[in-house]
């Protein structure tokens, strides 16, 4: 790994974007190495979940490589998009185990948008928030113009996009765009206490958790309906027969991801 570095706890894989110097940058080898990180971590039995932060205590994620810009045409730049969102933003979004942002600093166009793929995100109280690529002529690429009025609502989502305009991790939580924001010195120990708790559930549920949820967000399909079949199925799995008889028995659960 020339940009990522990784660490497990216990169940949880920490993901660290490792660039510090750029301000953890998404450069092409930094979306390639996370696309194959991500791979692991939907493969990877042992990996119950992942936590995304950046190197250092200034930036999350300063955005992408401008320096990656230059040369770029409308053939190259949807380009990049669509390998960064199918490689990367997409693949958290859907990722079957919980992805959590530990936001520690700026988290800037497409280091907002990698917070935003992920299934929630927790913030250190020295974090800023933005899209300010309308400086750069440009808009989001990698999800943003879609992301941020999901959480955001429209209006707020618009202003930021169109001003560029930084938010501090107050106003981010006011917004709704973080569920926490800590002391940084408390920004791991946060989050590795909620992927803790998740990684004691039924896999399958948190799985069907993802889904069902998204399946509200895409077009044409019917979220409701999502809902009823996975709730459905999951009566003939074994973590529900299990979690039914710990409970009746007064026990806790050993659920399998069976
Ligand atoms: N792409 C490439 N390099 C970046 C970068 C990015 N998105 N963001 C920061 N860097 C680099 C800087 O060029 C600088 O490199 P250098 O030391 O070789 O000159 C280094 O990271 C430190 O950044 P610097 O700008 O000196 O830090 P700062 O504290 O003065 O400002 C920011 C911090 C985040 C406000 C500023 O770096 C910035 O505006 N970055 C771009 C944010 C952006 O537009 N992102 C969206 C891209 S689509």
């Amino acid at each position: 790994m020339q940009t990522l570095s990784l660490s497990y706890h216990g169940h949880t894989l920490i993901i660290t974007v490792n660039r510090p110097d750029k301000l953890n940058a998404l450069n092409k080898t930094v979306i390639a190495e996370l696309g194959g990180v991500l791979d692991d971590v939907y493969n990877n039995p042992e990996i119950k979940s992942a936590i995304i932060t950046g190197s250092g205590n200034k930036a999350f994620v300063a955005g992408a490589d401008i320096t990656e810009f230059a040369g770029l045409n409308a053939h190259g730049g949807k380009a990049l998009a669509e390998k960064g969102q199918q490689q990367v933003f997409d693949k958290i979004e859907n990722c079957s185990k919980p992805v959590v942002a530990a936001v520690n600093g700026f988290a800037l166009g497409g280091g907002c948008e990698l917070a935003m793929a992920c299934h929630f995100r927790i913030a250190a109280d020295n974090a800023k928030f933005g899209q300010p690529e309308v400086n750069l002529g440009l808009i989001p690429g990698y999800g943003g113009t879609q992301r941020l009025p999901q959480l955001i609502g429209k209006g707020r989502a618009l202003e930021l996009l169109m001003t560029g305009a930084m938010i501090d991790a107050a106003t981010a939580l006011q917004y709704g765009l973080v569920n926490y924001v800590v002391p940084a010195d408390g920004l791991m120990s946060k989050a590795l206490s909620l992927t803790e708790v998740i990684n004691t559930k039924a896999p399958l549920a948190i799985a069907g958790c993802v889904k069902a949820v998204h399946a509200g967000f895409t077009k044409n399909v019917n979220g409701y309906e999502t809902e009823m079949n996975i709730f459905g199925e999951l009566f003939d799995t074994a973590d529900a027969k299990e979690g039914a008889s710990a409970f009746l028995e007064k026990r806790q659960p050993a659920f399998k991801g069976l």
